[in-house]
């Protein structure tokens, strides 16, 4: 599968929401909640007024230029935070595949670059929030995210640059 890896722009921001909403972990047998879950602060603080200073998302794209997937960090603080904050310093990692290319190791590459964009840009450690029963755990592990916390069922994980 030929896929490349592009920044994203202004004109990605709907894509975006629409990765915000593949990225809440559904567990067996259990009902995907209705979009208007993005309404939630927490949740609506990943992506609203996208294009603040230190926002960075890239975007995946198929051969005919189709969005597949997208992985950004962005900066919070302690008043306006997401899941999987640590500090104002420490950018949180949010990321989705569309179902029909997941396990083809688009996330792994996509991952790879938000963390070399994330150094380049002079973070010292990135973050993020994952349900231990998803899947996804195995994939931030092989990046040397580490537990650093528990949030309700989530794990807070956080890897060193
Ligand atoms: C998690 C995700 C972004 C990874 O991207 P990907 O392109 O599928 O990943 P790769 O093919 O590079 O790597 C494979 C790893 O991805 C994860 N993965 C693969 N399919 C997955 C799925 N359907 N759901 C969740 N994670 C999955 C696993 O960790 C897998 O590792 P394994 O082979 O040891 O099981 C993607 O699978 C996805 O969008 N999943 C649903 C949304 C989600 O869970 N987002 C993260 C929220 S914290």
């Amino acid at each position: 599968m030929n896929i490349k890896i592009r920044q994203a722009t202004k004109k990605d921001i709907t894509f975006l929401w629409d990765m915000l909403y593949e990225a809440i972990y559904v567990g067996e047998g259990e009902v995907r909640p209705p979009r208007s879950i993005l309404d939630k602060p927490e949740l609506a603080h990943s992506v609203e007024n996208w294009g603040r200073h230190g926002d960075h998302a890239l975007i995946a794209i198929d051969s005919d230029d189709n969005k597949v997937g997208a992985i950004w960090i962005r900066l919070f603080s302690e008043q306006n935070k997401t899941y999987g904050y640590v500090n104002e310093n420490i950018p949180i990692l949010s990321m989705a595949i569309l179902p029909k290319y997941r396990g083809k190791g688009i996330g792994t590459r996509l991952i790879q670059e938000i963390c070399t964009l994330a150094k380049i840009n002079g973070y010292k450690a990135v973050s993020l929030s994952v349900d231990p029963a998803n899947p996804a755990l195995r994939l931030y592990e092989r990046f040397n995210f580490k537990k650093i916390g528990v949030d309700g069922t989530s794990w807070d994980m956080k890897a060193n640059l």
